[in-house]
C-alpha cells in the first residue's frame, strides 16, 4: 500500500477517534440525539475530514443503522445502552469506529465487556495469513465466556476508496472459513454482543441511504438530490437531514421517493435484535500491513 494512502487512512482514524470520543462526551439523560448528530458531523468536518456516513446512534435492542431524521425528538434516558458508530473518511478512504456507553446506570457493563474483549481479542490475532475462522471464534469465545449470544447476522467487513463494505467479511462466529486476511486489506472488526437470541431482523424504518444504479429521471427533485449525492457523497452512506440545505420539506420527501421508486436508492433498514435483546457493539479499523496499524485506537 502506499505511503500517501497509509496516511489518509491514519488520518481518518485520527478524526474518528476524536468525533468518537466528542459523541461519547455528549450522549447523557435528556440530551437531544439529533444534537449529538450535527455536532458530531460538523466536528469531523471542522478536522479535515468528512463523515463517510450518518452518525449512527442505536439505542437498546436497536443494533445499527438508526441515525435522527430531521426534527426528530428522541431523548436519551436513564438506563439506555446507545452504541455510537461513525465513519470517517479522507479522500474516500474510510476508519470505521464504533463503542457503547449506558446512561447513569452500570446494569450494562458486562454486557459492554463482553464486545470490547471480543474485539481486543480479534485484534490480537489479525494479520496477513490469519484466517477468517480464526477470527470468528476469537469473538464468539470472548463473547459467550461473557455470558453473551453473538450476533451472527452482522459482521465486519473490508473498507476500500469510497466503499464502506467490501469483502472480506469478518463474522462474529466461527463460520469455518478457510479464508485469510491478506497484506493490503484494511477490515473493520465490529463484534456485536446481546443477550437475546442473537439475530437482528429489519425494522420498518430507514433513514439511510447510498446511490446505486442511479437511473434518469424526468423528476425535478429526485434529479437534484441525485446530482448532489453523486458529487458529494458518491457510492457512501448519506440521510434526509444532510440533504435539508439543498431540497427543502416536501420536495425532498417527494424526490427520495421517487429515487426509491427507480432503484436508484439502497436504503439502510434499521436494525433491531429480534427478541427485543440488548446490544452491545465496538469497532476498530484495522490496516492489515505486516505489523498491522489500528487506527482509529
Ligand atoms: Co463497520
Amino acid at each position: 500500500m502506499k505511503e500517501e494512502i497509509i496516511e489518509k487512512y491514519k488520518k481518518a482514524g485520527k478524526i474518528a477517534k476524536e468525533a468518537l470520543d466528542l459523541a461519547i462526551e455528549l450522549v447523557k439523560e435528556d440530551v437531544k440525539a439529533i444534537d449529538v448528530a450535527e455536532k458530531v458531523e460538523a466536528k469531523v468536518i471542522e478536522l479535515g475530514g468528512k463523515p463517510a456516513w450518518p452518525l449512527n446512534i442505536s439505542i437498546n435492542s436497536i443494533a445499527a443503522h438508526w441515525t435522527p431524521k430531521i426534527g426528530d425528538e428522541t431523548v436519551f434516558k436513564k438506563g439506555d445502552l446507545v452504541k455510537l458508530d461513525v465513519g470517517v473518511h479522507v479522500d474516500g478512504f474510510i476508519a470505521d469506529t464504533a463503542k457503547t456507553i449506558e446512561i447513569g446506570t452500570n446494569k450494562w457493563e458486562k454486557l459492554i465487556k463482553a464486545s470490547e474483549d471480543a474485539l481486543e481479542e480479534a485484534l490480537k490475532i489479525a494479520k496477513p495469513g490469519t484466517t477468517i475462522s480464526e477470527i470468528g471464534a476469537a469473538i464468539e469465545n470472548k463473547i459467550k465466556e461473557n455470558g453473551f449470544v453473538p450476533i451472527a447476522n452482522l459482521t465486519g467487513h473490508g473498507l476500500d476508496e469510497y466503499e464502506n463494505h467490501t469483502s472480506p467479511t469478518i463474522p462474529n462466529f466461527d463460520n469455518k472459513s478457510n479464508q485469510k486476511l491478506e497484506k493490503g486489506d484494511v477490515i473493520a472488526i465490529e463484534p456485536f454482543a446481546t443477550d437475546g437470541v442473537g439475530k437482528v431482523i429489519d425494522a420498518k424504518e430507514s433513514e439511510i441511504f447510498k446511490l446505486e444504479n442511479p437511473k434518469p429521471t424526468r423528476q425535478r427533485m429526485a434529479r437534484k438530490i441525485l446530482e448532489h449525492v453523486a458529487e458529494e457523497h458518491l457510492t457512501l452512506p448519506f440521510c434526509k437531514r444532510w440533504l435539508q440545505k439543498r431540497v427543502k420539506g416536501f420536495g425532498l420527501e417527494m424526490g427520495i421517493r421517487e429515487l426509491r421508486r427507480i432503484e436508484s436508492l439502497h436504503n439502510f433498514s434499521v436494525l433491531k435484535e429480534e427478541s427485543n435483546g440488548m446490544v452491545s457493539q465496538a469497532e476498530h479499523t484495522i490496516i492489515l500491513l505486516d505489523e498491522p496499524i489500528i487506527i482509529t485506537k
